[in-house]
């Protein structure tokens, strides 16, 4: 119920205005931002690969319906990536984006303009030596999205694509996506859908999970296991046992379990971070606060403490 009722305010534009100004939000916000500008994430970036870890990075940003807007999104991105290459990090650290970000339902060409960006970003990615993985958002855009990735894959077969296994379709989905190097993020899902498209149970999530992963793991695909939740996470240490390390990964959201993170980066595995930065955190943040209600309540705490 209090999800849901988050994830709707997600997309309230007065909601986030009146948010964004309050002055204890900025500092709850960076346990899970890492800054607003590329200077200010660096040493996140830089701090995170010392680790031993690896990462994706994210320029916040979504449901962009100003072309103008998804073309700053695209150049804010070559911004990124030319940063990534002037300080070395490209064999640790990629990029993730959101096709909604790029332009994808501009009500003119949406599609076109978003695969326009994605494929400018692709082409600088390869150019300095690192990858590109595509978010998935919610449940309508899966199709759309999708579809752009086989088209980005093309020219570029390296580009990851997220699924969910909070949806029913997601198994066949992974069966589809699952041939040999197609890099697949494997998610529960963070997007509010209804129960025809959607498992209505944690449980019947989690065991999608492992369906999922047991799918893309028979396919020969690059399994890219994206959970914090500690039974699945165990899990996937026994069903990626006897693999070579480097043909699999675990993923987690930056300022979430960062103790596990290391404690799977020590025993010899790829670890990704996935470390979103920028001015637009509103969306995401919500969606973090949703997913455990003990962060909301450190928020309110936050908010009554400096009132
Ligand atoms: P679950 O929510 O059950 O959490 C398990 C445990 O992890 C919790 O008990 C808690 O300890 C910890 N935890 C989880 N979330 C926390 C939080 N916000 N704060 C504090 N602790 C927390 N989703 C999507 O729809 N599209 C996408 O493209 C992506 N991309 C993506 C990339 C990566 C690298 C990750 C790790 C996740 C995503 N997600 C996503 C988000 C994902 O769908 C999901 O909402 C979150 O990962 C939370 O689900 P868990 O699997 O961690 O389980």
């Amino acid at each position: 119920m209090m999800r849901s009722l988050l994830l709707a305010l997600s997309r309230r534009l007065w909601v986030r205005d009146a948010m964004v100004r309050l002055p204890v939000t900025g500092s709850v916000v960076r346990r899970f931002v890492a800054g607003e500008t590329v200077a200010e994430a660096l040493p996140v970036i830089a701090g995170l690969v010392a680790k031993g870890l690896t990462v994706t990075v994210d320029h916040l940003g979504e449901d962009t319906v100003v072309a103008a807007q998804a073309d700053a999104t695209a150049a804010a991105y070559l911004d990124l990536l030319r940063t990534i290459e002037a300080h070395d990090l490209a064999g640790s650290v990629e990029v993730s984006l959101k096709l909604s970000a790029l332009g994808q339902f501009l009500p003119v060409y949406g599609e076109e303009t978003a695969l326009r960006n994605a494929r400018t970003i692709c082409a600088e990615a390869a150019r300095i030596g690192t990858t590109v993985t595509i978010d998935m958002e919610d449940h309508t855009t899966i199709d759309s999205t999708l579809g752009l990735v086989d088209q980005l894959r093309a020219d570029h077969p390296w580009v990851g694509a997220v699924l969910q296994s909070s949806l029913r379709r997601t198994v066949n989905d992974c069966r589809r996506l699952a041939y040999p190097g197609s890099r697949i993020r494997l998610c529960k899902g963070a997007y509010a859908s209804p129960p025809e498209v959607a498992f209505d149970s944690p449980q019947q999530v989690s065991l999608s999970y492992v369906r999922c992963l047991r799918a893309l793991l028979d396919g020969d695909a690059y399994p890219m296991a994206a959970t914090h939740d500690p039974r699945l996470i165990e899990i996937w240490e026994r069903l990626v046992a006897d693999r070579e390390p480097g043909t699999y990964e675990f993923q987690m959201l930056y300022g979430i379990r960062p103790l596990e993170q290391e404690r799977l980066a020590a025993l010899g595995h790829t670890v990704r971070v996935y470390v979103p930065y920028g001015t637009d955190w509103y969306g995401y943040f919500i969606r973090r606060l949703a997913e455990r209600p003990a962060n909301l309540a450190f928020f309110l705490r936050s908010l009554v403490g400096r009132g």
